[in-house]
């Protein structure tokens, strides 16, 4: 009896120790699996050396800053606060000991390869230490989110994940082909709360974006404050497309949007829509139409029904007010005023307003950017047109102004991916994943090269949006590919090997929350 008891207990025991082994064994091989590797980054970089090793982020890693100042230390700050979530480490960020034993991480600005440019970096680890240096502070923070990249994909967790914090060992260098790589969000068809639109910079700010056009007034609504003529937002403001509730940001609250997106090295392009698109205006001051009556508000979404009065003085001392205002609170370089859709004017008086409203932008120490039909005007050098459905873009070329690429039928976020697709419209066609990746902005159009383009742009319009999960969905995956358009080199580039780096990216949104369309053209992890 005793000695059955015994062996009882003994092959208990055995089976504990066995199953506590296999788990463990388990555990292991999941962690080796969670490893990243040098090919799954977005966008892609211009060089990569593997030197198949790995270093091992733990706790008592730091983060030293080379030189330390304001802008060094916010990205050193901003890496430890991607860091700590789901590894549930404080890094510290200190200015640089070259003595420090630990295994650290080292953000240094030193100007030595001035190939890099502004956003250019080169991140080189080993098992002993990453180093990441830049020219500017901007390269820096693009190089960051190259590490974060490598990093397993549970780094974006926001609960602490049990994981062995391996990062692959070798060398990238790294820097944009376009100067210009740009979301626009249409705040005016429905509004997005600024909380929506910082999620949104993050997330660009995740893909290496650097410009954010916010398209800021449209017939359906007006949303930033203008003190001088205050109806434009309080009543321009106040309603949107289907007629729910809409809102406005006050010049404060547009500062802190600029602000946020300025840490991420983000310029916020505003957008006044003009001569048409301009209902919510003409609603709020019956002066600035023909007949000086106000029409009512909007809440359809038809176009090319409103326009400015554009003989009238009155119109030109508004759009001077306006363009005022807004270039003071706007430290970016570039005011946009759209242009597009104006059928009701003639096309001679068209290029008088445009000629008017350049001189009145760059009164304000600003350069102009328009859509397409902007090109009809006199151009200066420096202005910029906005390429999305019209050939007439080739005649700001002729006139040696640069191009943004936006053509709808490839860049429009809000466009459906297929038949199936809830949300979006679709009258420049469905734009799956595939459709979104596979083009190239310098052969896109005859009479546009490479030298004309300064860079891309993906707008994504609100008709049929209300909420940042609405946002995510038409954004992603789409985003990710023009921004690799934007970002990478041409050569090398192409769908069947970019769909794998996009399945990995699912995991990472996923580890995020972001409500992202999983398209069946990805085999998603
Ligand atoms: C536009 O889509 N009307 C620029």
């Amino acid at each position: 009896m005793k000695n059955k008891i015994l062996v009882y207990l003994l092959s208990f025991l055995f089976t504990l120790v066995f199953l506590s082994c296999s788990a463990s064994l388990k555990d292991e091989k999941e962690l080796l699996n969670l490893r990243n590797t040098f090919s799954n980054i977005i966008p892609k970089p211009v060089s990569i050396t593997p030197t198949n090793k790995f270093f091992i982020l733990d706790k008592s890693a730091k983060v030293y800053v080379e030189p330390m100042n304001t802008e060094t230390s916010f990205i050193g700050k901003y890496l430890a606060g991607i860091i700590k979530p789901s590894t549930g480490y404080s890094l510290q960020v200190l200015k640089s000991d070259e003595n420090a034993v630990e295994r650290n991480i080292y953000l240094t600005i030193n100007g030595k390869d001035k190939s890099l440019g502004e956003e250019g970096y080169e991140l080189t680890v080993s098992e002993e230490r990453i180093n990441l240096s830049a020219d500017a502070p901007a390269g820096l923070f693009r190089g960051v989110q190259t590490l974060r990249q490598l990093f397993p994909y549970s780094i974006e967790s926001s609960d602490i994940e049990p994981g062995l914090w391996e990062i692959p060992t070798g060398t990238i260098k790294d820097y944009p082909r376009f100067e210009w790589r740009g979301v626009m969000l249409d705040v005016a068809r429905h509004f997005f709360s600024v909380k929506d639109v910082k999620s949104y910079i993050d997330l660009s700010a995740l893909y290496k974006i650097n410009y954010l056009h916010l398209h800021l007034s449209d017939d359906q609504g007006w949303r930033i404050q203008i003190n001088s003529w205050p109806n434009l937002s309080t009543y321009g403001g106040s309603t949107q497309v289907d007629g729910g509730k809409g809102d406005y940001y006050t010049q404060a609250e547009y500062s802190e949007i600029v602000a946020y997106a300025q840490e991420r090295y983000i310029t916020v392009v505003p957008e006044i829509d003009m001569p048409g698109h301009t209902n919510a205006a003409l609603a709020s001051y019956p002066e600035l139409n023909n007949d000086g009556i106000a029409p009512s508000l909007y809440t359809g979404i038809e176009v090319g029904f409103s326009a400015l009065a554009i003989k009238k003085d009155i119109t030109y001392k508004f759009i001077h007010d306006v363009i005022k205002e807004l270039s003071a609170i706007t430290p970016g370089p570039y005011i946009h005023i759209g242009g597009d859709e104006a059928p009701k004017i003639d096309s001679i008086d068209y290029v008088h307003f445009i000629d008017k409203v350049q001189s009145i932008v760059y009164s304000f120490g600003k350069k102009m950017v328009g859509w397409d039909e902007i090109s009809k005007a006199n151009l200066f050098p420096t202005s910029v047109a906005q390429h999305w459905d019209n050939e007439i873009i080739l005649n700001a070329v002729k006139q040696g102004v640069k191009v943004i690429m936006s053509p709808a039928s490839k860049t429009y976020l809000d466009m459906k991916y297929d038949s199936t697709t809830g949300l979006g419209l679709f009258w420049a066609g469905y734009i799956e994943v595939k459709d979104a990746y596979n083009w190239d902005p310098a052969t896109q159009m005859g009479g546009i090269s490479e030298n004309n383009i300064l860079g891309i742009e993906a707008p994504l319009w609100s008709e049929t949006i209300i909420n940042l999960d609405d946002i995510e969905y038409l954004a992603f995956p789409r985003l990710a590919g023009h921004a690799e358009i934007g970002w990478s080199q041409v050569k090398g580039r192409n769908w069947d090997e970019y769909k794998e780096r996009l399945a990995e990216h699912g995991l990472r949104w996923t580890e995020k929350g972001l409500n992202f369309y999983r398209s069946p053209q990805v085999l998603w992890k």
